[in-house]
């Protein structure tokens, strides 16, 4: 089996799918090489990650990944979301195949960008 039953949970189910329209923090990116896009909105309280929810225009692997990055931050202090990584991501879905590791990467990627995008509207 290529894909493992968590990646096809969080694909057929996403968790957190949508957008916050009072985000506190909007991060986007893509990836030119697939050209899939991710886009994580979060909402800060108290620095704590109240809420987030993300769009994702890319693969089913994508689709899982941010689903599952989303459930690994909600809940959690600001500083330690921002330490999230691709391979926690990876580890928490019970594996990617070798050619879709990137797709876990945007996941990181979209959550650091949101983060900086809070911070950065935080201390204006
Ligand atoms: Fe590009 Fe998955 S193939 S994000």
């Amino acid at each position: 089996m290529l894909y493992s039953d968590k990646v096809m949970d969080h694909f057929m189910n996403p968790r957190n799918v949508g957008k916050l329209d009072d985000a506190d923090g909007i991060g986007e990116v893509g990836n030119a090489k697939c050209g899939d896009i991710m886009k994580i909105y979060i909402k800060v309280d108290n620095e704590l990650i109240s809420d987030v929810k993300f769009q994702t225009f890319g693969c089913g692997s994508a689709i899982a990944s941010s689903s599952m990055a989303t459930e690994l931050i909600k809940g959690k202090p600001v500083h330690q979301a921002l330490e999230l990584t691709n391979k926690a991501v990876v580890e928490a879905l019970e594996g990617l195949p070798a050619h879709k590791i990137h797709c876990s990467v945007l996941a990181e990627e979209a959550i650091k960008c949101a983060i900086e995008d809070y911070q950065m509207k935080k201390s204006c």
